[in-house]
Protein backbone atom coordinates (compact mmCIF):
# COMPACT_ATOMS: atom_id res chain seq x y z
CA UNK A 1 0.00 0.00 0.00
CA UNK A 2 1.44 3.44 -0.84
CA UNK A 3 0.14 6.45 0.94
CA UNK A 4 -0.27 9.36 -1.26
CA UNK A 5 -2.86 11.69 1.11
CA UNK A 6 -2.27 11.92 4.94
CA UNK A 7 -4.32 14.14 6.87
CA UNK A 8 -3.16 15.52 10.44
CA UNK A 9 -5.69 16.36 13.22
CA UNK A 10 -3.96 18.68 15.45
CA UNK A 11 -1.96 22.04 14.48
CA UNK A 12 -0.28 22.08 17.63
CA UNK A 13 3.62 21.52 18.79
CA UNK A 14 3.44 18.15 17.45
CA UNK A 15 1.49 18.18 14.73
CA UNK A 16 2.66 21.55 13.24
CA UNK A 17 6.29 20.46 13.17
CA UNK A 18 6.03 16.51 11.86
CA UNK A 19 3.63 17.16 8.98
CA UNK A 20 6.14 19.95 7.84
CA UNK A 21 8.87 17.66 8.23
CA UNK A 22 7.04 14.80 6.59
CA UNK A 23 5.85 17.03 3.48
CA UNK A 24 9.09 18.65 3.27
CA UNK A 25 10.58 15.09 2.52
CA UNK A 26 7.68 13.65 0.77
CA UNK A 27 6.73 15.76 -2.21
CA UNK A 28 4.63 12.93 -3.60
CA UNK A 29 2.38 12.84 -0.64
CA UNK A 30 -0.45 15.46 -0.21
CA UNK A 31 -0.34 16.23 3.97
CA UNK A 32 -3.55 18.67 5.08
CA UNK A 33 -3.01 19.64 9.24
CA UNK A 34 -6.62 20.27 10.39
CA UNK A 35 -7.33 22.19 13.38
CA UNK A 36 -10.59 23.43 15.24
CA UNK A 37 -8.72 26.35 16.15
CA UNK A 38 -9.37 29.11 13.33
CA UNK A 39 -6.57 31.47 14.70
CA UNK A 40 -4.28 28.91 14.45
CA UNK A 41 -4.55 28.00 11.43
CA UNK A 42 -4.77 31.04 10.07
CA UNK A 43 -1.38 31.62 11.64
CA UNK A 44 0.11 28.77 9.84
CA UNK A 45 -1.66 30.04 6.16
CA UNK A 46 0.04 33.36 7.17
CA UNK A 47 2.03 35.23 4.41
CA UNK A 48 4.45 36.58 6.43
CA UNK A 49 6.29 33.40 7.50
CA UNK A 50 7.80 34.60 10.55
CA UNK A 51 3.97 34.91 11.74
CA UNK A 52 3.40 31.01 11.91
CA UNK A 53 2.46 30.08 15.28
CA UNK A 54 5.23 27.79 16.61
CA UNK A 55 8.72 29.19 17.47
CA UNK A 56 10.97 26.35 16.23
CA UNK A 57 14.72 27.07 14.64
CA UNK A 58 14.52 25.91 11.11
CA UNK A 59 10.79 25.65 11.02
CA UNK A 60 9.78 28.95 9.01
CA UNK A 61 12.13 27.27 6.05
CA UNK A 62 10.56 24.03 6.15
CA UNK A 63 7.29 25.35 5.81
CA UNK A 64 8.35 27.97 3.03
CA UNK A 65 9.99 25.47 1.39
CA UNK A 66 6.70 22.95 1.27
CA UNK A 67 3.58 24.81 2.27
CA UNK A 68 0.98 25.13 -1.11
CA UNK A 69 3.40 22.62 -2.92
CA UNK A 70 1.74 19.54 -0.56
CA UNK A 71 1.16 20.95 2.63
CA UNK A 72 -1.55 22.37 3.68
CA UNK A 73 -3.28 23.94 6.62
CA UNK A 74 -6.88 24.29 7.27
CA UNK A 75 -10.33 24.01 9.41
CA UNK A 76 -12.07 21.60 7.46
CA UNK A 77 -11.85 18.74 9.11
CA UNK A 78 -14.09 16.16 7.62
CA UNK A 79 -12.82 17.27 3.81
CA UNK A 80 -9.23 16.59 4.98
CA UNK A 81 -10.29 13.13 6.74
CA UNK A 82 -12.65 12.15 3.90
CA UNK A 83 -9.56 12.53 1.38
CA UNK A 84 -7.17 10.70 3.61
CA UNK A 85 -5.36 7.13 3.46
CA UNK A 86 -4.09 7.84 6.54
CA UNK A 87 -5.13 10.02 9.30
CA UNK A 88 -2.90 11.08 12.28
CA UNK A 89 -4.08 12.41 15.31
CA UNK A 90 -2.00 15.05 17.30
CA UNK A 91 -4.63 16.60 19.60
CA UNK A 92 -3.60 17.61 22.69
CA UNK A 93 -4.45 15.17 25.98
CA UNK A 94 -4.11 17.25 28.74
CA UNK A 95 -4.32 15.57 32.53
CA UNK A 96 -7.72 15.36 33.71
CA UNK A 97 -8.81 18.49 35.90
CA UNK A 98 -11.52 16.89 37.15
CA UNK A 99 -13.66 13.47 38.17
CA UNK A 100 -11.88 9.60 38.11
CA UNK A 101 -8.07 10.19 38.04
CA UNK A 102 -8.35 13.93 38.46
CA UNK A 103 -4.72 15.12 38.51
CA UNK A 104 -3.06 12.11 37.19
CA UNK A 105 -4.96 10.50 34.36
CA UNK A 106 -4.61 12.23 30.78
CA UNK A 107 -7.93 13.54 29.57
CA UNK A 108 -8.79 11.73 26.58
CA UNK A 109 -12.34 13.37 25.65
CA UNK A 110 -10.17 15.27 22.18
CA UNK A 111 -8.74 11.64 21.25
CA UNK A 112 -12.71 10.33 21.54
CA UNK A 113 -13.85 13.61 19.77
CA UNK A 114 -11.31 12.61 16.60
CA UNK A 115 -12.38 9.11 16.57
CA UNK A 116 -15.74 9.30 16.54
CA UNK A 117 -15.63 11.98 13.87
CA UNK A 118 -13.04 9.79 11.89
CA UNK A 119 -15.67 6.88 12.30
CA UNK A 120 -18.54 9.02 10.83
CA UNK A 121 -16.73 10.56 7.97
CA UNK A 122 -14.98 8.12 6.51
CA UNK A 123 -15.69 6.26 3.50
CA UNK A 124 -12.99 4.22 2.93
CA UNK A 125 -10.26 2.36 4.70
CA UNK A 126 -8.28 4.34 6.86
CA UNK A 127 -4.99 3.77 8.65
CA UNK A 128 -5.36 5.87 11.89
CA UNK A 129 -2.05 6.74 13.45
CA UNK A 130 -1.36 7.93 17.13
CA UNK A 131 1.15 10.47 17.74
CA UNK A 132 -0.15 12.40 20.93
CA UNK A 133 1.21 10.59 23.88
CA UNK A 134 -1.31 8.68 24.98
CA UNK A 135 -2.04 6.11 28.26
CA UNK A 136 -1.43 2.48 27.31
CA UNK A 137 -3.75 0.97 25.76
CA UNK A 138 -5.55 3.71 24.15
CA UNK A 139 -5.44 2.42 20.88
CA UNK A 140 -7.71 -0.41 22.08
CA UNK A 141 -10.24 2.20 23.05
CA UNK A 142 -10.07 4.30 19.35
CA UNK A 143 -10.38 0.76 18.01
CA UNK A 144 -13.66 0.31 19.57
CA UNK A 145 -15.21 3.72 18.83
CA UNK A 146 -13.73 3.44 15.19
CA UNK A 147 -15.41 -0.02 14.47
CA UNK A 148 -18.13 0.60 16.65
CA UNK A 149 -19.62 3.53 14.94
CA UNK A 150 -17.99 3.92 11.61
CA UNK A 151 -19.93 2.97 8.13
CA UNK A 152 -18.83 -0.57 7.78
CA UNK A 153 -14.94 0.42 6.49
CA UNK A 154 -12.08 -0.98 8.04
CA UNK A 155 -9.62 0.71 10.27
CA UNK A 156 -6.05 -0.34 11.45
CA UNK A 157 -4.27 1.68 14.65
CA UNK A 158 -0.79 2.22 14.77
CA UNK A 159 1.10 3.91 17.48
CA UNK A 160 3.60 6.13 16.85
CA UNK A 161 5.04 8.50 19.40
CA UNK A 162 6.66 11.52 19.17
CA UNK A 163 10.35 11.96 19.82
CA UNK A 164 10.84 15.26 18.99
CA UNK A 165 12.07 17.85 22.41
CA UNK A 166 10.53 21.35 21.54
CA UNK A 167 13.42 23.95 20.40
CA UNK A 168 15.24 21.16 18.42
CA UNK A 169 12.16 19.71 16.85
CA UNK A 170 13.37 20.16 13.25
CA UNK A 171 16.72 18.63 13.64
CA UNK A 172 14.77 15.94 15.80
CA UNK A 173 12.60 14.87 13.31
CA UNK A 174 14.95 15.02 10.18
CA UNK A 175 17.75 12.87 12.05
CA UNK A 176 15.51 11.26 14.72
CA UNK A 177 17.54 8.51 17.06
CA UNK A 178 14.43 6.37 16.32
CA UNK A 179 10.88 5.96 14.62
CA UNK A 180 8.79 3.58 16.74
CA UNK A 181 5.67 2.44 15.08
CA UNK A 182 3.56 -0.27 16.85
CA UNK A 183 0.25 -2.40 15.21
CA UNK A 184 -1.22 -5.25 15.28
CA UNK A 185 -0.11 -8.48 14.51
CA UNK A 186 -1.91 -9.68 12.14
CA UNK A 187 -1.64 -9.29 8.11
CA UNK A 188 -3.97 -6.31 8.08
CA UNK A 189 -1.49 -5.14 11.04
CA UNK A 190 1.58 -5.76 8.73
CA UNK A 191 0.18 -3.87 5.95
CA UNK A 192 -0.43 -0.63 7.69
CA UNK A 193 2.88 -0.99 9.59
CA UNK A 194 4.69 -1.27 5.96
CA UNK A 195 3.07 1.40 4.67
CA UNK A 196 4.01 3.98 7.48
CA UNK A 197 7.68 2.33 7.46
CA UNK A 198 7.83 3.51 4.21
CA UNK A 199 6.48 7.22 4.72
CA UNK A 200 9.61 7.31 7.02
CA UNK A 201 11.87 5.47 5.25
CA UNK A 202 11.72 8.63 2.53
CA UNK A 203 14.39 10.54 4.98
CA UNK A 204 14.98 7.86 7.77
CA UNK A 205 17.32 4.46 7.13
CA UNK A 206 15.38 1.49 7.88
CA UNK A 207 17.15 0.11 10.48
CA UNK A 208 16.32 3.01 12.81
CA UNK A 209 12.48 2.43 12.24
CA UNK A 210 11.30 -0.11 14.77
CA UNK A 211 8.15 -2.03 14.52
CA UNK A 212 6.35 -3.54 17.99
CA UNK A 213 3.12 -4.30 19.04
CA UNK A 214 0.83 -1.66 19.70
CA UNK A 215 1.41 -1.90 23.86
CA UNK A 216 4.96 -1.41 23.61
CA UNK A 217 5.46 1.24 21.47
CA UNK A 218 2.70 3.14 23.61
CA UNK A 219 4.60 1.99 26.65
CA UNK A 220 7.98 3.12 25.40
CA UNK A 221 7.26 6.44 25.04
CA UNK A 222 6.21 7.28 28.99
CA UNK A 223 9.18 5.41 29.60
CA UNK A 224 11.32 7.28 27.47
CA UNK A 225 10.06 10.60 29.07
CA UNK A 226 10.35 8.98 32.76
CA UNK A 227 13.92 7.81 32.41
CA UNK A 228 14.71 11.29 30.76
CA UNK A 229 12.91 13.22 33.96
CA UNK A 230 14.22 11.00 36.45
CA UNK A 231 17.75 12.07 35.20
CA UNK A 232 17.08 15.78 35.62
CA UNK A 233 15.51 14.91 39.01
CA UNK A 234 18.19 13.03 40.43
CA UNK A 235 20.87 15.83 39.29
CA UNK A 236 18.43 18.10 41.13
CA UNK A 237 18.67 16.00 44.24
CA UNK A 238 22.00 16.14 44.68
CA UNK A 239 22.10 19.72 43.41
CA UNK A 240 20.96 20.26 47.31
CA UNK A 241 23.01 18.13 48.53
CA UNK A 242 26.00 19.68 46.60
CA UNK A 243 24.81 22.92 48.12
CA UNK A 244 25.50 21.55 51.55
CA UNK A 245 28.09 20.04 51.52
CA UNK A 246 30.39 22.33 48.90
CA UNK A 247 30.45 20.01 46.25
CA UNK A 248 29.70 21.96 42.85
CA UNK A 249 27.12 19.75 40.60
CA UNK A 250 28.39 21.02 37.75
CA UNK A 251 31.31 19.33 38.05
CA UNK A 252 29.67 16.02 39.63
CA UNK A 253 27.97 16.09 36.55
CA UNK A 254 30.43 15.86 34.70
CA UNK A 255 32.46 13.17 36.41
CA UNK A 256 29.51 10.80 36.13
CA UNK A 257 28.75 12.21 32.68
CA UNK A 258 32.04 10.75 31.37
CA UNK A 259 31.21 7.22 32.60
CA UNK A 260 29.78 5.68 29.77
CA UNK A 261 27.40 3.93 31.26
CA UNK A 262 25.79 7.24 32.20
CA UNK A 263 26.31 9.36 29.32
CA UNK A 264 26.17 13.41 29.48
CA UNK A 265 22.88 14.48 28.59
CA UNK A 266 20.34 15.65 30.52
CA UNK A 267 22.36 16.23 33.49
CA UNK A 268 21.96 19.65 33.54
CA UNK A 269 20.94 20.76 37.08
CA UNK A 270 18.26 23.22 36.44
CA UNK A 271 15.02 25.26 38.63
CA UNK A 272 13.02 22.08 37.87
CA UNK A 273 12.09 21.04 34.38
CA UNK A 274 8.97 21.76 32.09
CA UNK A 275 6.87 21.32 29.29
CA UNK A 276 3.77 19.96 28.32
CA UNK A 277 5.46 15.82 28.23
CA UNK A 278 7.55 15.22 31.73
CA UNK A 279 4.72 15.83 33.91
CA UNK A 280 2.06 14.48 32.41
CA UNK A 281 3.54 11.32 31.46
CA UNK A 282 4.80 10.33 34.52
CA UNK A 283 1.26 11.15 36.03
CA UNK A 284 0.25 9.01 33.58
CA UNK A 285 2.24 5.91 34.31
CA UNK A 286 1.67 5.98 37.84
CA UNK A 287 -2.44 6.06 37.36
CA UNK A 288 -1.13 2.94 34.97
CA UNK A 289 0.36 1.48 37.96
CA UNK A 290 -1.74 1.92 40.85
CA UNK A 291 -4.56 1.10 38.16
CA UNK A 292 -3.13 -2.73 38.43
CA UNK A 293 -2.45 -2.32 42.29
CA UNK A 294 1.80 -1.92 41.98
CA UNK A 295 1.59 1.09 44.11
CA UNK A 296 5.39 0.61 44.68
CA UNK A 297 6.08 1.36 40.55
CA UNK A 298 3.64 4.27 40.90
CA UNK A 299 5.32 5.66 44.22
CA UNK A 300 9.08 4.82 42.40
CA UNK A 301 7.77 7.22 39.80
CA UNK A 302 5.87 9.69 41.57
CA UNK A 303 9.26 10.76 43.67
CA UNK A 304 10.37 12.32 40.37
CA UNK A 305 7.47 14.44 40.37
CA UNK A 306 7.95 15.26 43.87
CA UNK A 307 11.65 16.20 43.28
CA UNK A 308 10.55 18.46 40.71
CA UNK A 309 8.33 20.41 42.61
CA UNK A 310 10.81 20.83 45.77
CA UNK A 311 13.34 22.13 43.09
CA UNK A 312 10.95 24.89 42.05
CA UNK A 313 9.71 25.48 45.57
CA UNK A 314 13.58 25.93 46.68
CA UNK A 315 14.26 27.91 44.30
CA UNK A 316 11.56 30.41 45.18
CA UNK A 317 12.11 30.39 48.97
CA UNK A 318 16.15 30.72 48.34
CA UNK A 319 15.31 34.02 46.79
CA UNK A 320 13.34 35.10 49.75
CA UNK A 321 15.66 34.15 51.76
CA UNK A 322 18.32 35.93 50.26
CA UNK A 323 16.45 38.99 49.85
CA UNK A 324 16.58 39.20 53.45
CA UNK A 325 13.38 37.06 54.64
CA UNK A 326 11.09 39.45 52.85
CA UNK A 327 10.56 40.11 48.67
CA UNK A 328 6.94 42.73 49.59
CA UNK A 329 6.91 45.07 47.15
CA UNK A 330 10.98 44.79 45.54
CA UNK A 331 10.92 43.88 41.88
CA UNK A 332 12.37 40.96 40.83
CA UNK A 333 13.05 40.44 37.11
CA UNK A 334 12.69 36.75 35.01
CA UNK A 335 15.35 36.44 32.45
CA UNK A 336 12.91 33.80 30.57
CA UNK A 337 9.63 32.18 30.84
CA UNK A 338 9.88 29.54 28.41
CA UNK A 339 10.43 25.67 29.60
CA UNK A 340 13.51 25.86 27.73
CA UNK A 341 15.30 27.61 25.19
CA UNK A 342 14.52 28.41 21.38
CA UNK A 343 10.85 27.60 21.98
CA UNK A 344 7.79 29.83 22.83
CA UNK A 345 6.16 27.06 24.89
CA UNK A 346 5.28 27.74 28.47
CA UNK A 347 3.30 24.83 29.44
CA UNK A 348 4.66 23.46 32.87
CA UNK A 349 7.55 26.07 32.46
CA UNK A 350 9.51 26.07 36.22
CA UNK A 351 9.04 30.27 35.99
CA UNK A 352 4.72 29.99 36.46
CA UNK A 353 5.43 28.28 39.64
CA UNK A 354 8.50 30.22 41.23
CA UNK A 355 6.28 33.29 40.47
CA UNK A 356 3.34 31.86 41.87
CA UNK A 357 5.26 31.43 44.89
CA UNK A 358 6.64 35.18 44.93
CA UNK A 359 3.57 36.74 44.45
CA UNK A 360 2.31 35.09 47.59
CA UNK A 361 5.04 37.06 49.18
CA UNK A 362 3.40 39.39 47.28
CA UNK A 363 6.70 40.42 44.79
CA UNK A 364 6.23 43.05 42.13
CA UNK A 365 7.55 40.52 39.07
CA UNK A 366 8.86 41.97 35.60
CA UNK A 367 9.16 39.38 32.74
CA UNK A 368 11.45 38.99 29.88
CA UNK A 369 11.38 36.30 27.65
CA UNK A 370 12.40 37.04 23.84
CA UNK A 371 9.48 34.70 22.34
CA UNK A 372 6.80 34.91 25.04
CA UNK A 373 4.17 37.56 25.00
CA UNK A 374 2.49 39.47 27.72
CA UNK A 375 -1.16 37.92 27.23
CA UNK A 376 0.54 34.19 27.19
CA UNK A 377 2.41 35.21 30.61
CA UNK A 378 -0.75 36.58 32.49
CA UNK A 379 -3.04 33.67 31.19
CA UNK A 380 -0.59 30.95 32.47
CA UNK A 381 -0.36 32.95 35.97
CA UNK A 382 -4.28 33.26 35.83
CA UNK A 383 -4.71 29.39 34.87
CA UNK A 384 -3.24 28.16 38.34
CA UNK A 385 -6.24 30.33 39.64
CA UNK A 386 -4.32 31.52 42.88
CA UNK A 387 -5.27 35.08 43.00
CA UNK A 388 -7.43 37.21 40.83
CA UNK A 389 -6.81 38.17 37.28
CA UNK A 390 -6.86 41.97 38.74
CA UNK A 391 -4.21 41.40 40.87
CA UNK A 392 -1.33 39.12 38.28
CA UNK A 393 -1.94 42.14 36.37
CA UNK A 394 -1.12 44.74 38.62
CA UNK A 395 1.92 42.77 40.07
CA UNK A 396 3.60 41.46 37.11
CA UNK A 397 4.54 43.52 33.83
CA UNK A 398 6.31 41.93 30.74
CA UNK A 399 8.74 44.11 29.30
CA UNK A 400 9.69 43.95 25.31
CA UNK A 401 13.33 45.07 26.61
CA UNK A 402 15.88 43.50 28.91
CA UNK A 403 17.55 46.09 30.23
CA UNK A 404 14.35 48.52 31.01
CA UNK A 405 12.95 45.08 32.64
CA UNK A 406 16.45 45.21 35.37
CA UNK A 407 15.87 49.48 35.93
CA UNK A 408 15.63 49.42 39.58
CA UNK A 409 14.94 45.42 40.51
CA UNK A 410 16.29 43.73 43.84
CA UNK A 411 17.43 40.85 42.02
CA UNK A 412 17.31 39.15 38.47
CA UNK A 413 16.40 35.32 38.17
CA UNK A 414 17.02 33.09 35.07
CA UNK A 415 14.34 30.81 34.60
CA UNK A 416 15.65 29.87 31.08
CA UNK A 417 18.72 28.90 29.62
CA UNK A 418 18.50 31.41 26.19
CA UNK A 419 21.72 32.29 25.01
CA UNK A 420 21.66 35.75 24.54
CA UNK A 421 21.58 36.48 28.56
CA UNK A 422 25.04 35.11 28.27
CA UNK A 423 25.90 37.69 26.21
CA UNK A 424 24.37 40.76 27.70
CA UNK A 425 26.10 43.74 29.05
CA UNK A 426 25.97 42.96 32.85
CA UNK A 427 27.76 45.99 34.10
CA UNK A 428 24.63 48.11 32.69
CA UNK A 429 22.17 45.61 34.52
CA UNK A 430 24.10 46.16 37.63
CA UNK A 431 24.49 50.07 36.89
CA UNK A 432 20.46 50.22 36.93
CA UNK A 433 19.59 47.95 39.99
CA UNK A 434 18.93 48.40 43.54
CA UNK A 435 21.82 47.41 45.89
CA UNK A 436 22.95 45.14 46.68
CA UNK A 437 22.01 42.99 43.39
CA UNK A 438 21.52 40.01 43.47
CA UNK A 439 21.40 37.06 40.63
CA UNK A 440 19.98 33.68 40.83
CA UNK A 441 20.42 31.70 38.03
CA UNK A 442 18.05 28.85 37.58
CA UNK A 443 20.25 27.35 34.78
CA UNK A 444 23.61 27.66 35.48
CA UNK A 445 24.81 29.69 32.10
CA UNK A 446 26.01 32.91 33.47
CA UNK A 447 29.64 33.24 34.41
CA UNK A 448 29.21 33.67 38.16
CA UNK A 449 33.00 34.94 38.66
CA UNK A 450 32.20 37.75 36.39
CA UNK A 451 29.27 38.85 37.79
CA UNK A 452 30.94 38.52 41.51
CA UNK A 453 33.49 40.78 40.38
CA UNK A 454 30.99 43.11 39.07
CA UNK A 455 29.31 43.53 42.17
CA UNK A 456 26.45 41.20 41.65
CA UNK A 457 25.60 38.66 44.98
CA UNK A 458 25.33 35.91 42.63
CA UNK A 459 23.65 32.26 43.22
CA UNK A 460 23.15 29.46 41.25
CA UNK A 461 21.89 25.94 41.42
CA UNK A 462 23.76 23.07 43.24
CA UNK A 463 26.64 25.26 43.69
C1 LIG B 1 10.57 15.82 25.97
C2 LIG B 1 11.40 14.65 25.43
O1 LIG B 1 12.80 14.99 25.45
C3 LIG B 1 10.96 14.32 24.01
O2 LIG B 1 11.64 13.18 23.53
C4 LIG B 1 9.45 14.04 24.02
O3 LIG B 1 8.99 13.78 22.70
C5 LIG B 1 8.68 15.22 24.61
O4 LIG B 1 9.19 15.51 25.92
P1 LIG B 1 10.61 18.46 25.67
O5 LIG B 1 9.72 18.48 26.86
O6 LIG B 1 10.20 19.22 24.46
O7 LIG B 1 10.87 16.96 25.18
O8 LIG B 1 12.06 19.02 26.10
P2 LIG B 1 13.30 18.41 26.90
O9 LIG B 1 14.53 18.83 26.18
O10 LIG B 1 13.15 16.97 27.16
O11 LIG B 1 13.28 19.22 28.28
C6 LIG B 1 12.27 19.04 29.24
C7 LIG B 1 12.55 19.89 30.47
O12 LIG B 1 13.67 19.40 31.20
C8 LIG B 1 12.89 21.35 30.15
O13 LIG B 1 12.25 22.20 31.08
C9 LIG B 1 14.39 21.41 30.29
O14 LIG B 1 14.85 22.69 30.60
C10 LIG B 1 14.59 20.44 31.45
N1 LIG B 1 15.95 19.86 31.49
C11 LIG B 1 16.39 19.07 30.48
C12 LIG B 1 16.77 20.13 32.59
O15 LIG B 1 16.38 20.84 33.52
N2 LIG B 1 18.03 19.57 32.63
C13 LIG B 1 18.50 18.76 31.63
O16 LIG B 1 19.64 18.29 31.74
C14 LIG B 1 17.66 18.51 30.51
P1 LIG C 1 0.71 19.17 21.25
O1 LIG C 1 1.89 19.70 22.01
O2 LIG C 1 0.33 17.78 21.68
O3 LIG C 1 0.87 19.30 19.78
P2 LIG C 1 -1.10 21.46 21.22
O4 LIG C 1 -2.05 21.93 22.27
O5 LIG C 1 0.02 22.34 20.80
O6 LIG C 1 -0.56 20.03 21.73
O7 LIG C 1 -1.90 21.09 19.89
C1 LIG C 1 -3.06 20.31 19.83
C2 LIG C 1 -4.02 20.94 18.81
O8 LIG C 1 -5.10 20.03 18.60
C3 LIG C 1 -4.65 22.27 19.25
O9 LIG C 1 -4.33 23.27 18.30
C4 LIG C 1 -6.17 21.97 19.28
O10 LIG C 1 -6.95 23.06 18.82
C5 LIG C 1 -6.27 20.79 18.33
N1 LIG C 1 -7.47 19.95 18.53
C6 LIG C 1 -7.94 19.42 19.68
N2 LIG C 1 -9.05 18.68 19.45
C7 LIG C 1 -9.31 18.74 18.12
C8 LIG C 1 -10.31 18.17 17.26
N3 LIG C 1 -11.27 17.37 17.73
N4 LIG C 1 -10.25 18.46 15.95
C9 LIG C 1 -9.27 19.25 15.45
N5 LIG C 1 -8.31 19.81 16.19
C10 LIG C 1 -8.30 19.56 17.52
Amino acid sequence: MVIRNICCIGAGYVGGPTMAVIAYKCSDIKVTVVDVDETRIKAWNDEDISNIPIYEPGLEDIVAEARGRNLFFSTDVEKAIDEAEMIFISVNTPTKTYGLGKGKAADLKYIELCARQIASVAKTDKIVVEKSTLPVRTAEAIKSILDNTGNGVKFQILSNPEFLAEGTAVQDLLNPDRVLIGGEADEDGYVAISALVDVYANWVNREKILTTNVWSSELSKLTANAFLAQRVSSINAMSELCEQTGADVNEVAKAIGMDSRIGSKFLKASVGFGGSCFQKDILNLVYIAKSYGLNEVADYWEQVIKMNDHQKRRFASNIVKTLYNTVSGKKIVFLGWAFKKDTNDTRESAAIYVADDLLNEEANIAVYDPKVSEQKVLADLNYLGTRSSEVNEERVIVSEDPYEACKDAYAVAVLTEWDEFKTYDWRRIYDNMKKPAFVFDGRNILDGEELRRIGFVFKSVGV
